[in-house]
């Protein structure tokens, strides 16, 4: 068990002083602005061009460009376009000595915030920097004002999502749209391994995805997952190349990077890397703080969604135990529901759903027959042909289905799969005769899974069918029985994977579906 964790972020390259550039054609001004500026503790660059200038923005992030007009080359408006495109906050503060009206509505609508009229007094000149950084503080809280609402929006569904997966997705897709990082991603730490896998990413490719193990104590974030505070790193032109992890930042291409821990109960349970790679732009305090909100607003979300579906695996083993015990009994049906939930899980990879519904129509088919419980043995393991009255009782496995389900809120979501799998397209299905897209979609997936293994297994009234027979059964009543769309999928995927579909009777088939269980 790891250490609890409570510490401070760490801040390496991070730019406390602000940074200004003095663009100038006169050496005797750039000097003096330098001297003017640092004496007041400002980082000061300059460049006696505009070419010049825009290389040292596209390596080095400015808060201030401070520049004259008129230069040979590339004036002073066309160059802070230039520079705008790789430092989209910068702010601009014109200085000239043409002063004229014109100017100074060109320089206005160019996106400048200040004038400044040369030969300059030194407190107009620090007063128009001041107004600029004032303007860009308005600016950040703004952004900052903004960021709220994705976080609000993702605190909601936190209350309502309990889908690991989608909760993650959701995470790393929120980090992206407010900090405009390059890549994200969200590693958990397996308890057992002691390490950390990405669980969900963004501009990582699948191979970086799956392959990616760290150790604690190994590489960033590994290093964040030892100390539990977050870390913001930042490369530019002044960093120390022996500063600790600049190496590795410079292999990957990137220039900034939050990396930050995910809390539970002060314990590490994984880390939330962002990084950007495009130069110039470098994460702020205010991302740091959104970040930070959502780490810990994250983590939370991500241990109850673990205790749900814990609690929820744990019901549905119930379940699924009492289901197995119940086909035991018969072995015309053994391994029937395993099978079922095997098929349908096919045909709905096949219909491109999400994994999410995957997962839930395969849950939904291990269940389906589930009200056969409350159905009386002699009736259920009777070798012959049922009476219309027996048949009645048999029609009543969907209804009591859902009736066991119920109770349980946690499986609401399996409830129409269980209720509505002998509903025909047709309308001539029961319980409720449902008829077309009444019929609920999963339910529809679940009815051809289920038909199809009903009519490759042997009953005591009947031989099993040859699979072939069985699907040109199924595309005979596509539009009728079944689906339209879930026939189709099916006979696409009976036409491309038969050997998926291919199970014998008996105790063949139980070991099949066991193998299938194994394998999986
Ligand atoms: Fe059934």
């Amino acid at each position: 068990m790891m250490s609890k964790k409570e510490n401070k972020a760490e801040f390496m390259g991070f730019e406390e002083k602000h940074r200004i550039l003095v663009i100038d054609d006169e050496p005797s001004v750039l000097e003096l602005c330098r001297e003017l500026l640092e004496l007041e503790g400002y980082e000061v660059e300059c460049a006696n061009n505009g070419p010049d200038a825009v290389a040292m923005a596209m390596s080095t992030h400015f808060d201030v460009v401070l520049t004259d007009i008129n230069m040979p080359g590339l004036n002073g408006i066309d160059l802070f376009s230039e520079i705008k495109i790789h430092q989209e906050e910068v702010l601009g503060i014109v200085m000239t000595g043409h002063a004229t009206l014109n100017y100074a509505i060109q320089a206005l609508n160019s996106g400048f915030v200040g004038f400044v009229l040369k030969p300059f007094r030194l407190e107009h000149l620090l007063q128009a920097i001041r107004d600029a950084l004032q303007t860009k503080q308005v600016l950040l809280e703004n952004h900052r004002l903004k960021t709220l609402i994705p976080l609000f929006e993702l605190s909601k569904s936190f209350m309502t999502n309990v889908h690991l997966p989608t909760l993650l997705d959701q995470i790393v897709n929120t980090c992206v749209l407010v900090t405009k990082a390059n890549k994200v991603s969200l590693m958990l730490l397996d308890e057992k391994t002691g390490k950390l896998k990405i669980a969900a990413a963004v501009g990582l490719s699948p191979e970086i995805i799956k392959d990616t193990e760290v150790s604690v104590g190994e590489g960033i974030s590994g290093y964040v997952a030892q100390t539990g505070a977050p870390l913001v790193l930042n490369s530019n032109s002044n960093t120390d190349p022996n500063s600790r992890f600049y190496q590795l930042l410079k292999r990957s291409n990137i220039v900034t990077a939050i990396c930050h821990p995910l809390l539970s109960q002060r314990q590490v349970i994984g880390v939330l890397n962002l990084t950007k790679t495009s130069k110039g732009s470098q994460f702020t305090r205010s991302d740091l703080e959104f970040v930070s909100i959502l780490a810990g607003q994250a983590a939370t979300a991500i241990e109850n969604a673990r205790l749900y579906e814990n609690l929820r695996q744990s019901y549905f083993n119930t379940i699924v135990s009492l289901n197995h015990a119940l086909e035991a009994k018969d072995p015309y049906t053994r391994g029937h529901s395993e099978r079922v939930a095997h098929y349908s899980l096919m045909i709905a990879q096949q219909l491109g759903l999400s994994q999410e519904d995957c997962e839930k129509i395969e849950a939904g088919a291990k269940l389906h027959d589930i009200g056969k419980i409350g159905v009386p043995d002699r009736v259920l393991l009777k070798n012959g042909r049922l009476t219309k009255d027996e048949f009645e009782m048999i029609k009543l496995h969907p209804k009591i289905g859902a009736a066991i389900l119920e109770p349980l809120g946690i499986f609401k979501d399996l409830i129409p799969i269980v209720k509505y799998h002998h509903e025909r397209w047709d309308g001539k299905g029961y319980n409720e005769g449902l008829k077309e897209e009444e019929i609920p979609f999963d339910a529809a997936i679940v009815a051809v899974a289920d038909t199809l293994d009903a009519m490759t297994s042997t009953r005591p009234y009947r031989k099993s069918l040859d699979f072939d027979s069985v699907v040109n059964e199924i595309g005979r009543f596509k539009g009728r029985q079944f689906h339209p769309i879930v026939a189709d999928a099916f006979l696409e995927l009976a036409q491309n994977h038969k050997a998926d579909f291919l199970v014998k009777d008996g105790e063949a088939s139980y070991l099949w579906v066991t193998k299938l269980a194994m394998d999986r």
